[in-house]
């Protein structure tokens, strides 16, 4: 029989640790909900010590969440473990995940222990963790780079001090696939009482190689994989959630494996995690690039035309996507559009349906079919839970080869207050920019830009992606509209609420902050 592959999804930690992908609580219980669809068998929801908002989040997603195991990331230090241990007090089905650095770089340069109390400290952090729930995985930080001999050794050391599942990350991203297998096998073989544990692994993808590396470790006898969606997380990101998936599903004389997911809840899982984060999904992105399942070449239409499976070797609508792409038009009703929201999985009250629809027939007006992507980036923007503290009435501009680009902006403040500036610039959207600043006051440096349309043709929504920073944080914004001005002023002041709406970080969040 198909061997059960345990998915430990960590978009809403190790992914929230993407450059500017951070996410209001709101923001991850929807994440949080929409994963439950999807049927991870664990939800990794954040590092509760390091932040109010992060404890916040575990808190919420321990309340809500039923049918997944929320798990809470600690170090391996008592006060965090008991933090983790209250924010997950009301889960179903708790788990700590806590651990300590395995490899002798990260002893000597950045735990500055000895491998022996290195492996006390792991012991004595999994035994006060079993105090509070039965389920406490452990990681080995840098396990790629370890010493195989002294990471098995800590492997039995917390095992028999408790540990329900033992995560061995290639931290750095540095295994090649046989070396990762090799590893993981090692580890089977020379951990006496491994039978006592769930083997994970947790590949990092500075190589382009975390899939590969977590094919071969399942291979090898690991039964957990740790991913996040869109593959996003710290530099190069984590093993992609759709990509192994899809691989053990399309690959089953291979693997002969199963997993609990529900393969068509994956593209729509997909888009909200682009959309919440602001990080783009690269079109040629395995399983949900918008190219994915695209034949251009004239041989290969024809070939896709006479039968599906001589170009492709997954059915579209196996990861949820939907071939019928037109949907809405202007006189389309405000209950055949909460239909298709509905169809789209989006469930919204009555006053947020009242304000997509306003927006939706604006856009009707001026574009003829509504797809299925705008509707989708409106009711983003509608519904954003990130607080409007400011919020854009007017923005015109006027500009052109021979004329100094101005920009009059009027916005409006969180206590109802109307204020207008305009400014000059080098470009329209410099000159937006530097209205806004005019009003709100707020140091900052804008890092990036960028402008995608949200479906073809010449009156396709601009779906415009900012980056602001300001100190170390970085902010991103978004903002959807068919004028291209509008959509950056949109995107400007979604960054710019976020950073006003920012919890001031906590002295646990500065200690912490690049420590795992
Ligand atoms: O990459 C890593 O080692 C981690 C651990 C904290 C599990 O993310
Ligand atoms: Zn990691």
């Amino acid at each position: 029989m198909a061997d059960r592959i345990y998915i430990f999804d960590t978009t809403l930690r190790d992914g929230e640790q993407s450059p500017g992908a951070s996410m209001n609580v709101d923001e991850k219980l929807e994440i949080a909900r929409q994963l439950e669809r999807l049927g991870v068998d664990v939800i990794e929801a954040g590092f509760p010590i390091s932040s109010p908002g992060d404890f916040q989040a575990v808190q919420r997603i321990s309340q809500m969440i039923k049918n997944c195991t929320v798990c809470g990331l600690t170090r391996a230090v008592p006060k965090d473990i008991e933090v983790a241990a209250e924010a997950l007090k009301d889960a179903v089905n708790p788990r700590i995940h806590t651990g300590l650095g395995v490899s002798d770089s990260h002893l000597q340069h950045k735990l500055r222990m000895t491998r022996e109390q290195a492996m006390e400290r792991g012991v004595t952090a999994v035994k006060h963790a079993r105090k509070f729930v039965s389920d406490v995985e452990y990681f080995l930080e840098d396990s790629g780079r370890a010493d195989r001999d002294y990471l098995c050794q800590v492997i039995e050391a917390v095992i028999k001090a408790g540990a329900t599942v033992i995560n061995i990350p290639d931290t750095t991203g540095y295994t090649t696939p046989n070396e990762y297998g090799a590893l993981i096998r090692y580890v089977v073989e020379h951990v006496s009482n491994i039978d006592k544990a769930r083997i994970s692994v947790h590949c990092h993808n500075d190589l382009g190689m975390a899939v590969a590396n977590s094919l071969a470790g399942v291979q090898n006898g690991a039964r957990q994989i740790e991913c996040t969606i869109n593959g996003i997380g710290e530099r190069a990101g984590n093993t992609s959630l759709e990509e192994v998936v899809m691989a053990m599903h399309v690959r089953k004389d291979i693997y002969d494996c199963v997993t609990g997911v529900t393969t068509q809840e994956i593209y729509k899982t997909s888009r909200m995690v682009s959309t919440t984060t602001g990080i783009f999904v690269q079109p040629n992105k395995a399983i949900v690039g918008a190219n994915a399942f695209a034949h251009s070449s004239g041989i290969h239409q024809d070939g896709v035309l006479k039968e599906r499976t001589t170009y492709e070797i997954i059915d579209p609508q196996d990861v949820g996507i939907n071939e019928s792409k037109i949907i809405l038009s202007a006189r389309s009703g405000r209950h055949a559009l909460q239909h298709r929201l509905q169809e789209l999985g989006f469930a919204y009250d009555e006053t947020q349906i009242d304000k997509i629809y306003a927006r939706f027939l604006e856009l009707a007006d001026r574009k003829k079919e509504v797809y299925d992507e705008d509707l989708a980036k409106i009711a983003a923007d509608e519904t954003s839970t990130v607080a409007h503290i400011y919020e854009l009435l007017h923005v015109q501009v006027s500009c052109g080869d021979k004329m100094l680009p101005t920009a009059t902006v009027t916005i409006r403040d969180a206590s109802g207050r109307e204020l207008t500036d305009s400014c000059h610039g080098t470009g329209p959207v410099d000159a937006i920019y530097r209205a806004v600043n005019r009003i709100v006051n707020v140091e900052n440096d804008l890092i990036e830009f960028s402008i995608q349309s949200v479906t073809e043709g010449i009156d396709a929504l601009a779906d415009v992606t900012i980056r602001i920073r300001r100190g170390n944080d970085i902010y991103t914004g978004r903002g959807a509209d068919n004028d291209i001005v509008v959509a950056s002023a949109r995107a400007y002041l979604h960054a710019l609420n976020k950073l006003l709406a920012r919890v001031t970080p906590s002295d646990a969040e500065r200690e912490m902050a690049g420590s795992v």
